[in-house]
């Protein structure tokens, strides 16, 4: 089975569904024009389609002639609160909503291998669940479907995005660290106001809270390996009501990322540390919340990339393979990778010169060139029938 050929064939369709979300784009678990025309679109074609109620995005089952294990491909669905400025045709019908992150694109590539895989349902050999998952720029909206049960059959996965630093049309399976965890913490230092004639009456927590920045990136330059990636990043300080204040009250927010367990795991205890004492040496006191969003994307599990990889080479030739430097960005597929350990995430290259498409996701301006949408349909189909051929014959869960 190679699906190279059938994508190319079905490139304009794959374009039209991606022009109708590109179109109608949704912010986080509003989704309901984005899961209503994929519902729509699937149903249309005969496949079964799994909706919620309570919840945005869908999953499409697909269930092969012949028993086997269950491989999940996943496509995020939501947009971004920007304007879009990308100078295409089909800009968002939406104020102030856009697609800038290209998950149309892997909505629309998806849906692609939906019709990929049910036109070759017969030589399947195990079932492909085909997840269009809401909410991933918010981090959270992975968690719904796994947590209810809904992936629980799930013995292999894989998510893709179309990628900025790869070359377009190229195909990015990559070994270990692909992309980082995401953790955010709040820090609230309390002090004692004065006029700020007489700093010696109160105790000043702007001081303590600028000490408390400046100290937090000894966690990275003192405390973390050097060998390890670790970004601490401290984004918002709220603090004073006017110049002759000496404010009691500074609160500060910020992110944390990491691509291994181990540089993770050591901030959070680092920071309360580096916050009590430092806040104490200025005669303040403060209180730190730390939030574990995402873990890490790794893709640890090599020979399940190795089947990636190969779906692409059966496509592409090997010259569709190359690498890209790891990423300081996150994505919630670690959630699903997580609980589903033979997981893989892919990137699908998009930098292009000659089109113009050379400005990062998350940019008012980000576009691509859409002939490399096929291509995204045939790795995530050839990738799902290689899983299902490989490991036919072993007992799926
Ligand atoms: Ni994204």
């Amino acid at each position: 089975m190679n699906f190279a050929t059938r994508a190319a064939e079905l490139s304009d369709t794959i374009i039209a569904d991606r022009h109708y979300l590109h179109q109608h784009a949704e912010l986080s678990f509003q989704e309901h024009e984005t899961t209503a025309y994929l519902v729509d679109q699937l149903t249309k074609l005969g496949i079964p389609v799994q909706s919620f109620e309570d919840y945005t995005g869908c999953i499409a089952t697909i269930r092969g002639g012949q028993p086997g294990k269950t491989v999940m491909l996943r496509a995020d669905i939501d947009a971004l609160p920007i304007q879009e400025n990308s100078g295409v045709e089909f800009e968002s019908l939406h104020p102030g909503v856009m697609h800038a992150c290209g998950h149309d694109c892997h909505a629309s590539m998806l849906l692609g291998a939906a019709r990929l895989l049910w036109e070759r349902r017969e030589e399947l050999k195990g079932t492909v669940k085909l997840l269009f998952q809401a909410a991933e720029e918010v981090f959270i909206g992975s968690r719904y479907y796994w947590d209810k049960g809904y992936l629980s059959d799930v013995d292999a996965a894989m998510g893709m995005h179309v990628w900025p630093t790869v070359p377009s049309g190229k195909i990015c399976v990559q070994d270990g660290p692909l992309m980082a965890s995401c953790d955010n913490f709040k820090i609230t230092v309390h002090g004692v106001s004065a006029h700020g004639s007489t700093p010696h009456q109160g105790r000043d927590a702007i001081v303590a809270a600028s000490a408390i920045i400046c100290n937090l990136q000894t966690i990275v330059s003192r405390v973390n390996s050097p060998l390890n990636s670790l970004v601490v990043s401290v984004g918002t300080i709220k603090a004073g009501t006017q110049f002759n204040i000496i404010t009691d009250t500074a609160v500060m927010e910020g992110t944390v990322r990491a691509h291994t367990p181990e540089a993770r795991g050591m901030v959070e205890e680092t920071m309360r540390r580096i916050v009590n004492t430092t806040a104490e040496a200025m005669g303040c006191t403060a209180e730190m919340e730390y939030k574990y969003l995402e873990p890490p994307v790794r893709n640890d599990d090599i020979a399940l990339n190795d089947i990636a990889r190969g779906a692409a080479r059966e496509l592409y030739g090997s010259d569709v393979l190359c690498a890209t430097p790891v990423a300081t960005g996150s994505e919630d597929f670690s959630y699903l990778m997580d609980h589903i350990p033979a997981s893989l995430f892919a990137f699908l290259g998009c930098y292009e010169e000659e089109t113009g498409c050379v400005h990062p996701v998350h940019n008012e301006k980000f576009k691509i060139n859409e002939n490399i949408l096929h291509m995204g349909a045939a790795q995530y189909a050839q990738f799902a029938a290689d899983y299902l051929e490989q490991t036919a014959g072993g007992e799926g869960k």
